[in-house]
C-alpha cells in the first residue's frame, strides 16, 4: 500500500517535470524562459525599421564610392576576357607557371570533363548518354581561338553550353583552365623536340614508355 502511494507521488513529481518543459498553448505574451541564454538580445534584424535615422533603414547602405575589398571587378581583360571593344583578349592575361597549370588540371577535371572528356576530344561520359556532343578541343577551330574566347565559353557559356562561371568562381581559376586546354592541345602535337626542352631524351622514349602513356 505504502509503496504504491510513492510511486504515485514521484510519478505525479516525473509528470510536473515534463510538463514544465511545455511551452505552454499559444499566446501574446512573452514564454516564460527560466533560462534566457542568449534568446532576446537588443538587434535590428534585416529590413526592420530604425527611427534613429532619417530614411528609417536599419540596413545602412554602403557610403557612396564604397569599393568591396578583394571584388574590384574593374579589369575587363581578366575577369570578362575581352578588350573594351568586345575583342577578344589574345593570350592569358596572368603569369603562367606550373602551379597554375595544376590547378586548371584539377578544375578542368572536375568541372569539364563530364562533357568535354579527360583529353578535351569531346567523349565525356554524359555525351554517350544523349547529351549535345561538344566539339573537341584538337580541331583547328579551337587551336586557333583566342585565349579570350575560350575563358568567355567558361565565363558566359557558347551556344548550347551553358555558363560555369558560378561553379569556377575565381576568374583566375578559369585562366587556370584555359592554361590547362592550351596544355591538352599541345600535348596532341608534341614533337621529340619539345622532349628535350623538357629535358628527356627522345631516344629514352622505347616502346614501354608509349604503354606506360597510354595506360594513364
Ligand atoms: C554539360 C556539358 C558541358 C560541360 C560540363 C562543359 N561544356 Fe563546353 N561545351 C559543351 C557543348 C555541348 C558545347 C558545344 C556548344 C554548341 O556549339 O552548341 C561546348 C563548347 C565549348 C567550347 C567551344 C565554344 C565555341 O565557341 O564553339 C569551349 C571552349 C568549351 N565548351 C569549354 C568548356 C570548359 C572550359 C568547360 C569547363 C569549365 C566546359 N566547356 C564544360 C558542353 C559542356
Amino acid at each position: 500500500m505504502r509503496s504504491n502511494r510513492l510511486l504515485h507521488i514521484i510519478s505525479l513529481l516525473i509528470l510536473a517535470v515534463l510538463l514544465g518543459a511545455c511551452r505552454g498553448q499559444p499566446s501574446d505574451k512573452p514564454p516564460i524562459q527560466l533560462q534566457q541564454n542568449m534568446y532576446w538580445q537588443q538587434k535590428y534584424k534585416a529590413f526592420e525599421p530604425n527611427d534613429f535615422f532619417d530614411d528609417r533603414r536599419a540596413m545602412l547602405l554602403p557610403v557612396e564610392g564604397t569599393i568591396p575589398r578583394g571584388h574590384l571587378r574593374g579589369d575587363i581583360q581578366r575577369y570578362e576576357g575581352i578588350h573594351e571593344d568586345g575583342s577578344f583578349v589574345n593570350r592569358i592575361p596572368i603569369p603562367v607557371d606550373r602551379a597554375l597549370l595544376e590547378r586548371g588540371q584539377q578544375m578542368y577535371n572536375i568541372t569539364c570533363t563530364p562533357c568535354h572528356g579527360l583529353d578535351g576530344f569531346g567523349n565525356g561520359i554524359v555525351i554517350g548518354r544523349g547529351y549535345v556532343p561538344p566539339p573537341s578541343f584538337h580541331e583547328e577551330r579551337i587551336l586557333d581561338m583566342p585565349d579570350g574566347e575560350i575563358y568567355s565559353a567558361i565565363y558566359n557559356g557558347a551556344n548550347s553550353m551553358p555558363s560555369f562561371r558560378r561553379l569556377v568562381k575565381r576568374a583566375d581559376d578559369r585562366w587556370a583552365i584555359v592554361a590547362y586546354i592550351r596544355a591538352l592541345q599541345v600535348s596532341q602535337s608534341a614533337t621529340e623536340e619539345d622532349l628535350t626542352i623538357i629535358g628527356m631524351d627522345p631516344a629514352s622514349i622505347g616502346s614501354s614508355a608509349g604503354n606506360e602513356m597510354a595506360s594513364n
